[in-house]
């Protein structure tokens, strides 16, 4: 998708409006570009009404360094000529998804928030499991919504394939899905810098990890037998239909809420709960709350909700 070809006017290369071509002042250009308030809030509203984040006036300056990659990729030389590109020239098409990539924070760990995954095989899969005839086949269906590049989703397969070794009939699958094609790349290739795989306990990291060939690259990657446990697909939750059939037993949508506007998350918490089954576990950030919203839950631990 990324390297669909537009038919939209990017301006030409060698033509005088386009600066790429030029000998290096144009670089010069890009790095010094500024955006105008009234380009932020035209490109704001965009992101608002199409993906539901809000960016405050107080997030320009970062927009704006963000955004002059994209400025350079394309060899525009002003946020002005970016917004005529995208909104006028017909250029959104291709670029929405950049656009996204470059507004979404993914930032995220293996294992962070620990205490969600001990909650999980201690509270919440036994209970799950109890509502089954005892060595009952249950496959428990887990949804990772807002993945970014893939340790939660890797995470929760770790510890539930560990789960599923002591408790006889345990079956699960995980759906992982983000909104974010750049972050669903690396979670599907699940190659990460061996630096990032501290937080994993040592005898998880042996079993699920292998350790690139080339020892000075310092990376590690996600077993294929733990590839296959996690099903990646790309999700706006802005969209009207999220295609998903399965009845959810267990939800983590975790820091992501914390981007959206209070009745925006009390509008998506309520479209979780329509694909979760009775009884089934939905986990937050630990920044995130759904106190004082009318939904059908009750809250059994900080952070963890269970639908009525
Ligand atoms: C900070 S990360 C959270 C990652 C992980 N859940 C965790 O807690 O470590 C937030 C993620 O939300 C995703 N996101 C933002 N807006 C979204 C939307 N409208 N639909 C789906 N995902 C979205 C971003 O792309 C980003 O990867």
């Amino acid at each position: 998708m990324q390297s669909e070809t537009t038919k939209a006017e990017l301006p030409r290369r060698g033509s005088s409006s386009s600066p790429a071509d030029t000998n290096g002042s144009s670089h010069g250009r890009i790095f010094s570009a500024q955006m105008s308030d009234r380009d932020y809030h035209r490109l704001s509203k965009f992101i608002h009404d199409s993906c539901g984040i809000t960016l405050p006036p107080a997030k320009k300056t970062m927009i704006e360094g963000r955004l002059r990659k994209r400025l350079r990729a394309l060899g525009i030389e002003s946020f002005g000529k970016y917004c005529e590109f995208v909104f006028d020239s017909g250029g959104m098409q291709s670029e929405h998804i950049h656009m996204i990539d470059v507004v979404t924070t993914n930032k995220t760990d293996f294992f962070r928030e620990p205490d969600h995954f001990d909650y999980l095989t201690r509270t919440a899969l036994p209970q799950l499991m109890l509502a089954h005839m005892p060595g009952a086949r249950k496959k428990v269906n887990i949804w990772s919504a807002a993945c970014s590049t893939g340790e939660e989703p890797y995470t929760l397969a770790m510890v539930l394939g560990e789960f599923a070794e002591v408790c006889p009939g345990f079956d699960f699958s995980i759906l992982a899905t983000d909104i974010s094609t750049e972050v669903l790349e690396k979670a599907r290739l699940g190659i990460y810098d061996h630096d990032r795989a501290v937080p994993i306990p040592m005898v998880l990291r042996k079993k699920y990890l292998l350790k690139s060939r080339q020892k000075e690259k310092g990376l590690v990657r996600v077993t294929p037998e733990l590839r296959n446990c996690v099903k990646f697909r790309r999700l706006n939750f802005l969209e009207r239909d999220y295609g998903i059939e399965d009845r959810m037993d267990v939800v983590f949508c975790r820091n992501a809420l914390i981007y959206f506007d209070r009745p925006t998350q009390e509008r998506l918490v309520a479209r979780f709960l329509n694909h979760m089954a009775p009884g089934g576990f939905l986990f937050v950030g630990h920044s995130e709350s759904l106190h004082g919203m009318d939904l059908s839950v009750e809250q059994t631990a900080t952070t963890v909700y269970r639908k009525l």
